[in-house]
């Protein structure tokens, strides 16, 4: 069995090979991470700021890492992932969007395999990741980047892209009360620390104190006769909530139209 501290191997080396390790030796973690060499421009930023050593080339990173990273575009990863050979003691954790686990284990049949899907929070050990199928070492690794939330299958990860992409969403709207406040008069720096923190606070208590919903919560706080519950009200009758049910539900179709 690797070690949890076995070196990290990542095979694309893009946008979120460069959140990952920043998010990564943020927690502390300190282990050794070797990166493919394409994009020379990131790896090269990577080995600076982060102490990464960029490989000569992908059999190079196979060859010295304990846990691999696939991340790659979707349309580059069968290929980059079938001109390799991993070992069976290996651990591929897989982010490539819509390449199912039949697939990864056909192009790889010997290392165990996990997918999952850090976002760019993961920057700063933040937010959530769905990962299937279960791995103590994927766990153990991806946990230090934000909240690893295990899903009960394959159908289940595909359906928790649509919370990434709410995820993504959520800069908007914190942008709409941001940008509100600065019309209203408000510095922007000022407007932003209100819009975030707003936000912030929120989540932080309905993680918190979980055993009430935020459903619950939001009927707690909008009680009749507040200007919460009258602006709560507006939203709904302006279609503020069927619009964001929308969008998930335009995401679960792109999902299921890839399979
Ligand atoms: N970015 C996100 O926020 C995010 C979030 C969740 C999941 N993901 C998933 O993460 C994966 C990577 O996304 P990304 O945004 O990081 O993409 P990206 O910035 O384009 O990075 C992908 C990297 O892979 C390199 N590459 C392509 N073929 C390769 C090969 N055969 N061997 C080694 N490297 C190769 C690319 O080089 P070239 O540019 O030279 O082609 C590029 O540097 C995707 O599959 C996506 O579904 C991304």
């Amino acid at each position: 069995m690797t070690q949890p501290t076995a070196s990290l191997g990542i095979i694309g080396t893009g946008a979120l090979a460069r959140y990952c390790v920043a998010g990564l030796r943020k927690a502390g973690d300190a282990r050794r991470i070797l990166l493919s060499p394409r994009n020379a421009q990131i790896a090269a930023e990577l080995a600076a700021r982060f102490d990464c050593t960029v490989m000569d080339d992908n059999r190079a990173v196979v060859e010295a890492a304990g846990v691999l990273l696939l991340a790659t575009r979707p349309d580059d990863a069968e290929a980059a992932l079938g001109a390799l050979d991993l070992r069976a003691e290996q651990l591929l954790i897989s982010v490539v969007a819509g390449l199912p686990l039949a697939r990864l284990r056909a192009l790889a049949p010997r290392p165990r395999i996990a997918r999952s899907m850090p976002l760019c929070c993961a920057e700063v050990n933040a937010g959530a990741m769905p990962l299937w199928p279960e791995e103590a070492q994927a766990q153990a690794l991806l946990g230090q980047l934000g909240e690893v939330i295990a899903v009960a299958d394959e159908r289940q990860f595909e359906l928790a892209f649509v919370a990434s992409c709410a995820n993504g969403w959520y800069h908007r709207l914190f942008a709409e009360l941001e940008d509100w406040l600065v019309e209203a008069g408000f510095a922007r720096d000022t407007a932003r620390s209100l819009s975030l923190h707003a936000a912030h606070g929120a989540s932080a208590l309905d993680l918190a104190r979980r055993d009430t919903g935020p459903a619950e919560r939001a009927g707690l706080i909008a009680t009749p006769g507040t200007y919460t519950r009258a602006g709560l009200e507006t939203l709904i009758e302006n279609g503020t909530l069927r619009g964001l049910r929308a969008g998930f539900e335009l995401i679960r179709r792109k999902v299921e139209s890839s399979d």
